[in-house]
This record gives C-alpha cells, sequence and structure tokens, in this order.
C-alpha cells in the first residue's frame, strides 16, 4: 500500500510539540528506574539479559521457550509508555506481546488491554495487533500497518485508559481509539487494576499470514529489546482502593485525556484512512449484530 507522505511532517511537529509540553509530569514517572525496582520475570530468567548500563533490556525465544516480565504493582488508569526495537530479519511466527492484565495468567474473568507485533519473514512488513479484554471475553482485535520499520530502531507505544476512553498510541499518535459509554456495561474494562507485561513467544500456528509461515528455528534466537518504561498512573494498594478518586493532578483523567485533542483527531483520521488492516467491528461475518461499543464515535 502507498501510504500519502504529507502527514509524515504534521506527525513529527505534533510530536515536537507535545514532548515538550506532553505528558506533563513524565518527570516523577519511573522512567530512569532500574528493571528490579519495576519488574519481576515471569519465567526463563536466563532469555532475559540487561546491556551494561542496565537501561536496554532483551528478551530472546529460541526453540526452548520465551520469555516474559511484568509490573511488580497493578495500577488503575494512567499513561503507560515504553521503547520497543523488535526482532528483526526473518521473525515470521514470532509475537512479541506488550500488554496490561488484571492478572498474571489467562483467567476467565481477567480484563486486558493487549498489543501484540506479529513478526514477518525478512522484509516483508510487521503487524500491529491490538485487543482489549472485559471479564475474560476479548475477540476485539484490530490489525495496522505501521508506518515505520518497527525493527531498525526504538519507537515508544503507549496505552491511555482512563474511564473515558481507552487509546493505543504509537510514537504519540493514537493508533485506535476505544470508547467507554458512561453506563454499567460488559465491553470496557474499568473496575479491575492491572500490571503491565512483556513476552516474547512462538505464534507460528496463527500469527504470520495466518499461521501459513512458520517460525525458522535456525534464525534463533529472536532477540526484542526494551528500554525508557515510565508509568503515569494510580498504583493500586490493596486492600484499600487508592484509585477510586481523581484529583486534579491526575492528568491521564482530566478532560483533556478524556478526548481526542485537535491534533491527535487528524492524525487519527490519517490512521483510519492508511493503515487499518483489519477492524473486528467492520467483520459482519464474525459479529452479524452490531456490538454495543462499535456504535460510539471515536471523535466525541
Ligand atoms: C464475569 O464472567 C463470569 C464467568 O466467566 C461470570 O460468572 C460473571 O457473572 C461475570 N461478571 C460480570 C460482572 O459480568
Ligand atoms: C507479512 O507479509 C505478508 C506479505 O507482504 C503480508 O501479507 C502480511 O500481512 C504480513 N504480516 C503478517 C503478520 O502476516
Amino acid at each position: 500500500m502507498e501510504l500519502q507522505a504529507s502527514p509524515v511532517p504534521i506527525l513529527l511537529c505534533i510530536a515536537a510539540l507535545m514532548a515538550a509540553s506532553c505528558p506533563p509530569s513524565q518527570a516523577e514517572g519511573q522512567s530512569k528506574s532500574s528493571f528490579e525496582d519495576s519488574f519481576d520475570i515471569m519465567w526463563s530468567e536466563d532469555h532475559f539479559k540487561t546491556s551494561e548500563d542496565g537501561q536496554i533490556w532483551y528478551l530472546s525465544l529460541d526453540k526452548e521457550t520465551g520469555c516474559g516480565f511484568q509490573t511488580k504493582q497493578r495500577y488503575r488508569f494512567g499513561w503507560f509508555s515504553m521503547k520497543l526495537k523488535l526482532v528483526g530479519g526473518d521473525s515470521a511466527g514470532v509475537v512479541t506481546a506488550y500488554y496490561m492484565c488484571s492478572e498474571n495468567g489467562a483467567g476467565p474473568e481477567r480484563d486486558e488491554l493487549d498489543i501484540e507485533f506479529l513478526g514477518n519473514r525478512s522484509g516483508e512488513p510487521y503487524l500491529i495487533q491490538t485487543n482489549v479484554y472485559k471479564n475474560g471475553t476479548g475477540g476485539r482485535e484490530m490489525r495496522h500497518m505501521l508506518w515505520f520499520d518497527p525493527t531498525e530502531e526504538f519507537h515508544s507505544y503507549s496505552i491511555l485508559w482512563n474511564n473515558e476512553q481507552i487509546l493505543f498510541v504509537v510514537d504519540r499518535v493514537p493508533i485506535r481509539v476505544y470508547k467507554n459509554n458512561g453506563k454499567a456495561n460488559n465491553f470496557f474494562p474499568n473496575e479491575k487494576p492491572m500490571y503491565l507485561f512483556s513476552s516474547i513467544w512462538n505464534a507460528d500456528d496463527w500469527a504470520t499470514r495466518g499461521g501459513m509461515e512458520k517460525t525458522d528455528w535456525k534464525k534463533a534466537p529472536f532477540v526484542s529489546s526494551y528500554k525508557d518504561f515510565s508509568v503515569d498512573g494510580c498504583q493500586w494498594e490493596d486492600p484499600y482502593p487508592a484509585c477510586v478518586s481523581t484529583t486534579t493532578q491526575n492528568w491521564w483523567d482530566q478532560y483533556e485525556a478524556w478526548h481526542l485533542s485537535d491534533s491527535q483527531k487528524m492524525d487519527f483520521a490519517w490512521v483510519e484512512r492508511n493503515l487499518v488492516i483489519y477492524d473486528y467491528c467492520k467483520d459482519t461475518e464474525r459479529y452479524p449484530q452490531m456490538l454495543e461499543e462499535c456504535s460510539l464515535s471515536p471523535w466525541d
């Protein structure tokens, strides 16, 4: 697909503007904390490495196993951001997942916000898949192309989560807007605090061209890299739920963060026109009845 070139300078300019002003309290985040301050390894400690200065983290996948980590803390609402550089070369079948989930497992009542990077053959484009689970029910996939090669450099991938909307953001461009409707419903996760996770694993039964492209283990190990984790969010404290009320300090749950800004709307319109590969809301074979959340406008 030939992308329109014109929005890119606008994006860069917006990104530059925003870097100066938003998020306002980046310094209060944990951006310079060490891995151990924020995370635990979930499995395969020996498939995890850091750079000498501890600032870059590497997860690797080989025929034996993948690897994953999770935050020590849970949060309810916030801005969660990290820079990733994905497995380069021939990475067909390999999935790097970066997600938030209310539990450390695939329990039947979990809430989850997913970003999955689906690897590909050398030179073929990665896809980014997002999904939202509420109380164990997902099936809300979208797939997008990216406007850059995510294996060449670090790019930031972020989730904004409050009670009005969930944004999936790539380098400050919102690629997906998931709105609440202000009522009790079974599509918008807003009650359970979530951990942030990342992992790398083999998914060659489905990931690349619908499972037709298999992982080439001769190319292993497959390594994805991470840096600059930051969170501006409400840390959950058991047993007392500290995140029930918001103060004016929580910029991620203020009016400006409940709607797209004008510049975000421009970027989002460009994404919608150019980068969407799959949208479950438009998949009438799979969902003959319009789903409740699909009638909500991202522009409100
Ligand atoms: C969540 O899902 C479980 C079963 O998976 C169900 O029993 C329960 O009623 C659901 N809770 C809500 C609030 O819908
Ligand atoms: C991989 O590349 C093929 C061929 O360009 C493309 O059809 C496919 O969408 C790409 N991504 C995935 C995840 O299959």
